[in-house]
């Protein structure tokens, strides 16, 4: 795991954010600051975690090709994704449960996302009310659906979702049932929640992480409380367990696409063929994603598919990459091919749990700081006119 190694020697390790300079620095604060349980929450993935790792190390057999004299004093990084400008093509994906990593959760990854003018796109499995996160984001606001069982709980968010004025909806449709998370199955964080007495005496070790959640309050998913009836967090992750419908097609998507009527994304599309039927079914967006390996271990790479999607319906969709960036490079990389933005999810996590709003803002401000260095360092001016004779796949 190269990228995941933190960048000092073995023993330096980071203490705070001001001694973290990589996303893997991040990651190494994170594992200091959480609880076991959480970190491999955050940081695992299914089964043997082929996928996790191979969507970052995937960004290795693809080289590239600088140009040189160009005037890169100043580049230009804004760009427009889902019917809303943003400073820099990489935005916060969605991610239950923030709330573990920090106190403040999603708040503090909405506040992040606006100081640094880009957008957030909010879980169901927020550990905020969605109205609550909405008024806090100063930026775009997109919403993340399942489609439930109970059909009249997705079409009930929707509803909320348009009361509080997000601008965009993104289905994410590669979850038909939950992944083999091998590591929360020995935690006991999986669903539902049923912590081992190891995972039990761990939590006691990691005093201030309980001090920090103490007095906010008994964590709850509002949006599936509602749902559910439920206050108990474990009853929640149990309706959500058995809410997920292996059985949502192609024509649940286009009645939910025509329900909404506004910039609308499908997550989890892998191929071409899906990618038209996206087209097809009315959608303005697709996320390339493998839910950051934590679904179906063994699938392909987002970037190793991006290039044929993006030729094949890149004119008529918004290509976006999502898994495994941990470098500015990579972002580079991920439009030279193609893509419109990139979505993280991890990279901002670490951040959370390692300080809050800062550690999310440190997170961005790495990647930001990288992106523009390798655009700089490779004559690029404008990340909407990156093209891909910039990126060799070797
Ligand atoms: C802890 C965690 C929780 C996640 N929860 C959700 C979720 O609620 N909905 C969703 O669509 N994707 C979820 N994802 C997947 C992310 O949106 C994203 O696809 C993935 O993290 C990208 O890979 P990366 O972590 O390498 O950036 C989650 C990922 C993590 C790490």
């Amino acid at each position: 795991m190269r990228y995941l190694a933190p960048s000092g020697a073995r023993g330096n390790q980071p203490r705070n954010l001001d001694e973290c300079h990589s996303i893997s620095d991040l990651r190494a604060l994170a594992r200091r600051r959480l609880p076991c349980p959480i970190f491999h929450y955050v940081d695992g993935a299914a089964e043997d975690e082929i996928t996790a790792r191979c969507n970052t190390s995937a960004f290795d057999d693809i080289r590239i090709v600088p140009r040189c004299l160009q005037d890169v004093s100043f580049v230009k990084t804004s760009t427009h994704v889902f019917g809303e400008d943003i400073e820099w093509p990489v935005f916060c994906g969605p991610t239950g449960a923030s709330r573990f990593c920090h106190p403040e959760g999603e708040l503090a990854v909405a506040g992040a996302c606006a100081s640094t003018r880009t957008l957030y796109c909010l879980s169901t499995m927020s550990t905020f009310a969605l109205e609550d996160v909405g008024a806090a984001i100063a930026g775009p606001k997109m919403f993340q659906l399942y489609i439930f069982r109970d059909r009249s709980a997705t079409l009930d968010l929707i509803e909320r979702c348009k009361r509080s004025e997000y601008k965009a909806l993104c289905l994410t449709v590669d979850t038909p049932v939950v992944g083999k998370r091998e590591r929360d199955l020995r935690t006991g964080w999986g669903v539902p929640i049923k912590l081992s007495m190891r995972s039990v005496v761990n939590f006691a070790r990691h005093p201030v992480w309980l001090a920090g959640q103490a007095g906010k309050g008994r964590i709850s998913m509002p949006a599936v409380a509602a749902l559910s009836g439920t206050r108990s967090l474990i009853a929640q992750t149990r309706y959500v367990g058995k809410q997920l419908d292996p059985a949502v097609t192609w024509k649940d998507v286009r009645e939910i696409i025509e329900l909404w009527r506004g910039p609308f994304a499908i997550k989890g599309i892998m191929s071409v063929d899906d990618a038209h039927r996206a087209l097809d079914a009315g959608a303005s967006a697709i996320i390339l994603s493998n839910h950051g390996g934590r679904q179906l271990d063994g699938a392909a790479t987002p970037i190793d598919v991006l290039p044929g999607i993006a030729r094949a319906v890149g004119h008529a969709l918004e290509v976006v990459l999502d898994g495994g960036i941990r470098r500015g490079t990579h972002v580079l990389k991920a439009l030279a091919l193609g893509a419109k933005a990139c979505s993280i999810g991890r990279p901002y996590l670490y951040g959370l749990s390692a300080g809050g709003q800062a550690g999310v803002t440190k997170a961005l401000d790495i990647l930001k700081g990288e992106l523009v260095r390798a655009m700089q360092l490779s004559g690029c001016t404008d990340v909407r006119t990156i093209d891909p004779e910039l990126a060799r796949r070797i």
